[in-house]
């Protein structure tokens, strides 16, 4: 057994992409994602239309992945998939396919909790990642989450904190949309702060007890402001920009780096890991890099392709859980609500 090869076919379904991956133990073979740019013309998600399009996507998509990876599906070890959280529609097209494909094949199956995904990528084995060792912090940062998450071990996490209103890429987008820029904003946020002054506009930041995250305020504020400044300049937003959307990044950047050296304090854990859509921000990446220096701490962010949603990073679970033999029914269901440390 252990000098077997695991192959490892991975699903990912939970939100907007469809994705599938192959791993061959802890190295990804393949990772392919069909983005739907369906949802950029109504401003957010639309949850039917999401679903829809996995199940034009999932077959193409699972073919395309086997095919780069040059495995055939007779060589696979277990499928992975994932069980939740996310929207239920779209969850349920992962894992029925999931599903079906590992009866079919008579395989195990196996099933991944999207958020332990985003902190667990950081075990892909890649020659220019190094991965973190235990206990580290964990801070989860995506379109649905934003989260500080203590790992003590695989799967041993414990929620020091996280967002009792918007995830901070919900505040992203939502104040990309008040500025008229299309969904996701938030790549296009962190394009135009990279030219922009940071200081040019002071945005207030929320006064959250303890290790707990807010961002409706600023949504709110971000709003006002908006309104007021075109109700004098109706071109405000086009001359300046660069400077709201650094202005914008700069708040939500100091929001998340000062819970994190609070966490660190609580902690005495210096060792910081960042995952999920938000960490593809510059901002943060660069105000990582300068904690490393000015504190001391140790940080690790993951690659560009394992930041928002991707399938390797279920395979990557899907692996570390076929090697301690923790399958997964066929009885099985989505859930879209499924909380980190929650009991598979
Ligand atoms: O992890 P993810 O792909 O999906 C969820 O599980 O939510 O995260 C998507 C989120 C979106 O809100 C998107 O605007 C945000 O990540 N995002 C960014 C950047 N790239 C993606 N936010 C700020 N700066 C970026 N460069
Ligand atoms: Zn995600």
């Amino acid at each position: 057994m252990e000098n077997e090869t695991i192959y490892i076919l991975a699903i990912e379904s939970s939100c907007d992409d469809t994705s599938a991956a192959v791993l061959s133990g802890k190295k990804v073979l393949s990772n392919v994602t069909a983005t739907q740019k369906i949802h950029e013309e109504y401003g957010g998600v639309v949850p039917e239309l999401a679903s829809r399009a996995h199940q034009q996507n999932i077959v193409p998509v699972v073919h395309q992945a086997l095919n780069k990876a040059n495995i055939d599906k007779k060589q696979l070890s277990a499928i992975a998939f994932t069980r939740g959280p996310g929207l239920m529609g779209s969850l349920l097209v992962g894992t029925s396919f999931a599903k079906s494909l590992a009866l079919g094949l008579g395989i195990p199956l196996i099933e991944v909790n999207h958020m332990q995904a985003h902190i667990l990528a950081h075990f892909i084995e890649d020659k220019n990642h190094k991965t973190p060792e235990f206990p580290f912090l964990a801070m989860t940062i995506s379109g649905g989450h934003t989260q500080i998450v203590l790992v003590k071990n695989y799967f041993d996490m414990e929620i020091l904190g996280e967002t009792l209103d918007d995830a901070v890429g919900e505040a992203f987008d939502k104040s990309a949309k008040i500025l008229g820029l299309p969904y996701p904003g938030g790549p296009l946020i962190d394009k135009n702060a990279q030219k922009g002054d940071p200081k040019a506009y002071p945005f207030p930041k929320p006064k959250v007890k303890g290790l707990n995250f807010s961002f409706s305020g600023l949504k709110t504020s971000i709003l006002y402001f908006i309104q007021r400044e075109t109700t004098s300049n109706t071109d405000f937003i086009g001359e300046h920009l660069e400077n709201i959307c650094a202005s914008i990044q700069k708040t939500i950047i100091e929001i998340l780096m000062e819970k994190l050296e609070m966490a660190v304090k609580q902690t005495g854990i210096s060792q910081i890991a960042i995952g999920g859509g938000v960490s593809a921000n510059s901002g943060i990446r660069a105000a990582l890099k300068e904690a490393e220096v000015a504190r001391g701490w140790t940080t690790y962010i993951p690659k560009f392709e394992y930041c928002t949603d991707n399938a390797a990073m279920i395979g990557i679970v899907g692996y570390l859980k076929y090697r301690q033999r923790s399958f997964t029914q066929q009885d099985v269901s989505a859930k879209s609500r499924y909380a980190l440390g929650e009991k598979y």
